[in-house]
Formats: structure tokens, C-alpha cells, sequence
């Protein structure tokens, strides 16, 4: 880890990408001060995420730039969803303008932040020749290849205190509470903020939902003096009979439904069902905002050292990652394309099983 050998990497460029996390000052911090005290590096901040590699907007990034960042939520690189390779004829001419500045600011490497897209365009970059090392973020968890991403942690505490807030007054009206967490493709946050909060119920993407049975285990509840419960709802669950449905179809479907979000229709869907009172609350952007957790620090500041140690090593091509308590290397190729689910058969299903929370089915 030291640095008697030689370094091959000179200048590299950093950015964030994708949706915003708590973090992500953290682990640019971790990067930047590893490269610039331990290697002398000379760093190039990138603004907007892909968009400023586009367009040329990077600046030199001193070490007054990453002090006192490690507790600030949101990115101080700003960040966009831009997609490079996203289209046809003006996205060749996007990977082009990304190749010409690569080369014009003499990187010999770019660091890439970011979730499953933004580590999808560094696969396809490093494809193109470019040295490219991605840091894993995201309050999803869903990244494959990476058992855990720095965001999650803080995302999972926000979501736990605000289900621990809404059972309190759940409780005072003898109401059914839904709460809808982010999620759209994987049930992560949904699965383990409703674990830490006592869901009564949880319902994740993976597992298609039978209205009949949260009924039911409602119902159970009511029969056994219980006088509220909570409904945990990822972003992107969906019913057995929505699972059935083509992409028209279910774009119909929602349009007819006419609510703006899946936790106020499964609110609705319970109501009809049981008749119990139901509200339902929307957590969003307030899962992404604000100061890291102090294990997600911790997270993202490895992520970013050992970052830095690989550019020192020109280990290139590959996602920073963290398996076991072990961070280390994977190939790009792996979360490129890809999206981490919640398997079938993960224990942490059975966990939430049998502690009576019922899945959906
Ligand atoms: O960062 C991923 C995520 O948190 C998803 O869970 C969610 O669907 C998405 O961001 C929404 O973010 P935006 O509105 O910024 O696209």
C-alpha cells in the first residue's frame, strides 16, 4: 500500500453519476486524499456527472476542494443521469466528445461513482480504451458484484426512523400505515428498513404480491388485539396479477388506476380489501438527502483509498468492491447490464418469515 513502487497513474478524472447519495463527499474524499497526499496525483474534478466529460467542463480539484466534505450529503461534483451510449447517432458523437477530452486533459485514468448505469458506461468506456475504475454507490444495494454499496446504510436508517415515527401514530388511530421506500428494480431498502422497523408486512419487486394474502394476515393481526400494522412498500412491487401483464398492458393499468405511486394503491387495494383504515406515505427524495451514516464514512472512505491504490497500480478496468468485510476488485464486465435482486432463497427472507412478517404471499 505504500508508495516505494512505481505509480502509473499521473492524472486521472473523478466524477458522480446517476442519482445522488449520502456518501459520496465521503468516498471523492477518500480518492482524492489518498491520490494527491500519498501519490501526487493531479486530479481533474468533472462536473454533472457523464455530461461534463462531454462537454469538456473538468477543473483541477486542490486539496482545499475535498477538506471538510466527509459529512456533507450530496455530491460536490454535482451529478446527472446522462447516458452516453444511450442513443444512436448523437451518442456516438457523446462517447467521441468523451474520448477527445480524455485525451485532450491527458488523463491516464477516470473514476467513475455510481450506480448500475454509471458503471455499465465505464464497462463500455474501458471497451473503448479507456482506463476506467468505478466506486460503488447507491442507496439501492443492487449492484452486482458488490455486497454492499455505500448510500445504503444511511438510506436504511432514514427509512427505519421514519417507519418507527409513522407506527407511533399507526398506533394512536388503530390505522394500517403504508410506506413507500425507493426501489425500483430491487427490494433492498424496502426488505431490510422494514426488517429493522418491525414491518408487519413487506413487499419487494421480487416477490409479487396477493392482495388476498396481506388481507388475510391483517386480519390475523386484528384477531389477536393487534390494533395497527405496518405495510413496508419498495418502489417497484407489483401484484401477481401485474407480474402476468406485458409492458402496454401494465402502462394501461396504471393509467386507469389513477394513484400517483404503488403505496397509495396497495393503501387503497387494503382498505377495499379489509376495510381497516389505511394511510400511506411516500418517503422519496428524503432517502437520498443528507449526511452519510457513520458506517457509510467508513464504507466510503475504503472504497475511495483503495481506489486510489489501484490507480497507483494502473489496476484498471475494474469495480471497487466490497465482499465479505474484504474491499477489493471485480471486473467491470460483472455489474455491467445488471441489476442485484433479492434472491428467492436469500436467508434474509426466511428471517423476516420468522419473525410473522408477511411477504406478500
Ligand atoms: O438511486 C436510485 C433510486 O434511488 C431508485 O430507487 C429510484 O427509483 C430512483 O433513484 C429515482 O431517482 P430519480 O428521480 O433521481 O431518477
Amino acid at each position: 500500500m505504500g508508495n516505494s513502487s512505481q505509480i502509473i497513474t499521473n492524472t486521472f478524472g473523478i466524477l458522480t453519476a446517476g442519482g445522488d447519495c449520502p456518501g459520496l463527499n465521503a468516498a471523492i474524499r477518500g480518492v482524492c486524499r489518498a491520490a494527491h497526499d500519498r501519490y501526487h496525483m493531479k486530479i481533474l474534478g468533472i462536473a454533472g456527472g457523464y455530461r461534463g466529460l462531454i462537454s469538456g467542463d473538468l477543473r483541477p480539484l486542490q486539496p482545499q476542494d475535498f477538506s471538510g466534505i466527509l459529512t456533507r450529503g450530496g455530491t460536490i461534483l454535482g451529478t446527472s443521469r446522462e447516458k452516453p451510449f444511450k442513443s444512436t447517432e448523437i451518442g456516438e458523437d457523446k462517447v467521441k466528445a468523451i474520448k477527445e477530452n480524455y485525451h485532450k486533459y491527458k488523463l491516464d485514468a477516470l473514476v467513475v461513482l455510481g450506480g448500475n448505469g454509471t458503471n455499465t458506461t465505464g464497462y463500455l468506456l474501458a471497451q473503448e480504451g479507456l482506463n476506467v475504475l468505478g466506486l460503488p454507490k447507491t442507496i439501492d444495494n443492487d449492484i452486482e458484484g458488490c455486497e454492499r454499496s455505500f448510500g445504503f446504510h444511511s438510506a436504511m436508517a432514514i427509512c427505519t426512523e421514519a417507519i418507527d415515527r409513522l407506527h407511533s401514530t399507526a398506533a394512536s388511530h388503530n390505522r394500517v400505515m403504508v410506506i413507500e421506500t425507493m426501489g425500483r428494480k430491487a427490494g433492498w431498502l424496502g426488505l431490510y428498513s422494514g426488517i429493522a422497523g418491525g414491518g408487519d408486512v413487506i413487499l419487494i419487486p421480487e416477490i409479487p404480491y396477493d392482495i388476498k394474502a396481506i388481507g388475510r394476515h391483517l386480519k390475523e393481526r386484528a384477531k389477536t388485539g393487534k390494533t395497527f400494522s405496518i405495510v413496508v412498500v419498495a418502489e417497484g412491487a407489483l401484484s401477481i396479477e401485474e407480474a402476468k401483464m406485458d409492458k402496454k398492458d401494465r402502462k394501461k393499468f396504471h393509467t386507469e388506476t389513477a394513484v400517483p405511486s404503488i403505496g397509495y394503491r396497495v393503501a387503497r387495494e387494503i382498505e377495499t380489501e379489509t376495510g381497516m383504515e389505511t394511510r400511506a406515505t411516500v418517503l422519496g427524495y428524503v432517502q437520498r438527502g443528507g449526511i452519510p451514516s457513520a458506517s457509510d464514512r467508513v464504507l466510503a472512505t475504503r472504497f475511495g483509498t483503495t481506489a486510489a491504490d489501484m490507480l497507483a497500480r494502473g489496476e484498471y478496468g475494474k469495480l471497487v468492491s466490497q465482499i465479505g468485510n474484504e474491499i477489493g476488485p471485480v471486473d467491470l464486465s460483472v455489474p455491467a447490464g445488471k441489476t442485484k435482486k433479492v434472491p428467492r432463497d436469500d436467508p434474509i427472507l426466511d428471517t423476516a418469515m420468522a419473525v410473522g412478517t408477511c411477504l406478500g404471499i
